[in-house]
């Protein structure tokens, strides 16, 4: 049970005393109901929306990308998302990323290894939290050693001092006996819905910071791991991190009022209002992303006599298109058949070109469009 309001709270002190999941019930009120229903519906809609994508983690990588592209000076050097994706983890130094950039840095690989981590092994436990670590950080360092003094500061991420607003606990086996804690919780405790289980246990897990850096961004993949676990989402198609970057100030007074005060229900609500936007927001995206398909591909077959709808799905796979692909789905084995169809897509407005030193690409502009927008 949750006693944290009536334990002594000290920021400069490891907080030895983080209270052991599960909080107490009384924390699920109407209004949390309320707000639960909603993203939760959110949520089920994405989850359905989904599976009508060509390519749902396209989803992911395109918009969890944008964020990072719109931000840097890397804008239009890159022609394809794998490029850039590498451009970025290559080029860009993780201290002096701006935070969506930082938040991509090794995202997707974090994102993967996670994912399918769990869907060998099946059961959710601290060595996925450990591997999704290790990839965001590029380390093979594990759980914090008991000497590590680990604080967080207030502008940590801005600039390397601050004031300390808070020590996570300290000392022999304490890290792991809280997170098999947390692991068991998430695993057993059936009086929580799992996306409540999961805005809960993303506190405990900040709580417990059980790395020496990386925690924010271990635990917001591991948020969307959970889900998929939980089979509330079929693919880690959530990009939960550009609300809560967006909203940081927010979600840090938040996280640290449950410490403070035992605070759930704001922290809860927060929560459940970043699943909610987020699955909206991807939700549109996909209706605009699946109405546009289907008028490109109307327009094109009126037009195109070899226009399929396979090659409709492949074209709305990804921004960036490869000429093979072209050929190897529309079965132009001929270089100049190829070349014609190339042109055709061209003047139809289907497709665009753009050179990038010897290499062509072409570009699906109306979905590019409706990524960036
Ligand atoms: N008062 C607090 N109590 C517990 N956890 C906190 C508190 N304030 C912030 N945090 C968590 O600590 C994270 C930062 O820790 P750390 O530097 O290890 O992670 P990061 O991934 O490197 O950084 P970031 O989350 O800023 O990208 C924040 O994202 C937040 O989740
Ligand atoms: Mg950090």
């Amino acid at each position: 049970m949750n006693t944290s309001k009536n334990i002594k709270y000290d920021r400069n002190v490891p907080y030895n005393n983080l209270p052991e999941l599960p909080p107490s019930e009384s924390i699920i009120d109407k209004e949390v109901l309320l707000k639960w229903g909603l993203a939760s519906r959110a949520l089920a809609e994405l989850n359905k929306n989904v599976l009508r994508m060509p390519n749902p983690l396209m989803l992911i990588n395109t918009i969890s990308l944008q964020e990072a592209q719109s931000s840097t000076a890397i804008e239009n050097i890159f022609t394809t998302e794998d490029e850039l994706y590498k451009a970025v983890s290559d080029t860009v130094k993780e201290e002096t990323a701006n935070p969506a950039t930082k938040e991509v840095l090794r995202y997707r690989e974090a994102l993967w290894s996670g994912y399918t981590a769990l869907s060998k092994k099946k059961t959710f436990d601290k060595s996925i939290a450990v591997k999704i670590f290790q990839q965001v950080k590029n380390t093979r360092q594990g759980i914090r050693p008991q000497q590590s003094q680990v604080t967080i500061k207030r502008g940590q991420s801005e600039f390397k001092s601050g004031e300390i607003i808070y020590t996570p606990p300290r000392g022999a086996g304490i890290v792991e006996k809280k997170l098999n804690n947390l692991f068991e919780f998430l695993n057993n405790n059936t009086a929580f819905d799992p996306l409540l289980k999961m805005a809960v246990a993303h506190y405990q897990f900040e709580a417990i910071h059980p790395f020496t850096d990386g925690n924010g961004r271990t635990g917001r993949i591991l948020n969307l791991l959970y889900l998929v676990h939980q089979k509330l989402l079929s693919h880690p198609v959530l990009y939960l991190s550009k609300y809560i970057i967006m909203h940081k100030d927010d979600y840090y007074h938040r996280l640290a009022g449950v410490t403070q005060r035992g605070a759930w229900k704001p922290w809860l609500l927060f929560m459940l209002n970043a699943v909610e936007a987020t699955a909206q927001h991807s939700n549109q995206k996909i209706d605009e992303i699946l109405a546009q398909m289907e008028a490109t591909h109307k327009h094109a077959q009126k037009k195109l006599k070899w226009y399929s709808y396979e090659l409709n799905q492949a074209l709305f796979s990804q921004p960036y298109i490869k000429q093979k692909l072209v050929g190897e789905i529309s079965g132009a084995t001929s270089r100049t058949t190829l070349t014609k169809y190339m042109q055709q897509l061209a003047e139809l407005g289907v497709l665009s070109a753009q050179v990038e030193g010897r290499e062509v690409f072409y570009i699906n502009d109306d979905l590019l469009r409706i990524l960036q927008e």
